[in-house]
């Protein structure tokens, strides 16, 4: 089992998004365990405060570090060692590679910052600084989603089958094939001959090669990384000649 636990000063924000689909099945199977902990309970003043004025002025306001850090001593000491995780803007890019690594360890803690800020002197109490893009959110809550949904498919069982999790392995850092299902023909519109044809061999080698295709014209960016298998350069080479004579006409 994995388990997750968020600080943020919106729980109200965590309710849905577990609450259905593959996520909820994983929580109600104790795969994945996920608990949402409200700053706001870990002050220590009687109007509960978590965010002041930043010193040297200017608008907006920052979170403060006393709750924080009170809620992450807090945890550690119940729930022994977990890395510790805040969501900010400045953070380094989660990717794939991030969702992988992540979902070997047993317990995350996640910190919601605000866009505006949090005391600088949080990040001594904390491992690692993630963010899940270059746009600014108004808060690390809709980030964290994000992140523990594709945290928890590389997780053992929570996805049906172990087998897709191998297959994504070939094609880490590929785009998808493009795929069908019934009807045969919408709209006068059909499905590509060979995934009609029964003949696995052909139907995977062409699967590989429009995943390919798709990667090669849509993020050639990715294409640096991928895992280049035998026969590839074959259908990079076929690609290549397609999309020449595509141009052509
Ligand atoms: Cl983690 N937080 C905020 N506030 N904005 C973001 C983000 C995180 N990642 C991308 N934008």
């Amino acid at each position: 089992m994995i388990r997750f636990d968020i600080l943020t000063l919106f729980p109200d924000m965590f309710r849905s998004p577990f609450a259905s689909s593959v996520l909820k099945r994983a929580i109600d199977r104790e795969v994945v365990r996920i608990s949402i902990f409200n700053i706001r309970d870990f002050t220590a003043d009687r109007h509960r405060v978590v965010d002041d004025t930043p010193y040297g002025g200017g608008s907006g306001m920052v979170m403060k570090a006393e709750p924080i850090v009170a809620a992450i001593e807090y945890l550690k000491s119940t729930n022994g060692s977990s890395r510790i995780i805040l969501m900010t803007p400045q953070g380094i890019p989660f990717d794939h590679c991030a969702a992988k690594r992540l979902s070997q360890l047993d317990h995350l803690l996640f910190v919601c910052g605000r866009y505006e800020g949090v005391d600088e002197r949080v990040r001594d109490y904390v491992d690692e600084e993630l963010s899940i893009g270059d746009y600014v959110l108004m808060g690390g809550e809709l980030a964290v989603m994000v992140i523990i949904d594709a945290v928890s498919r590389f997780v053992p069982g929570v996805l049906g089958s172990e087998v897709s999790i191998l297959e994504e392995s070939f094609t880490d850092d590929l785009l998808e094939y493009p795929q069908y299902t019934r009807p045969r023909v919408f709209r006068g519109k059909g499905v590509p001959q060979v995934l009609l044809s029964g003949n696995h061999e052909e139907i995977t080698r062409w699967r590989r090669k429009e995943a390919l295709r798709k990667t090669l014209k849509r993020r050639p960016d990715l294409l640096g990384r991928v895992k280049l298998f035998e026969g590839d350069i074959d259908l990079l080479a076929e690609i290549k000649d397609e999309e020449g004579k595509a141009r052509e006409n």
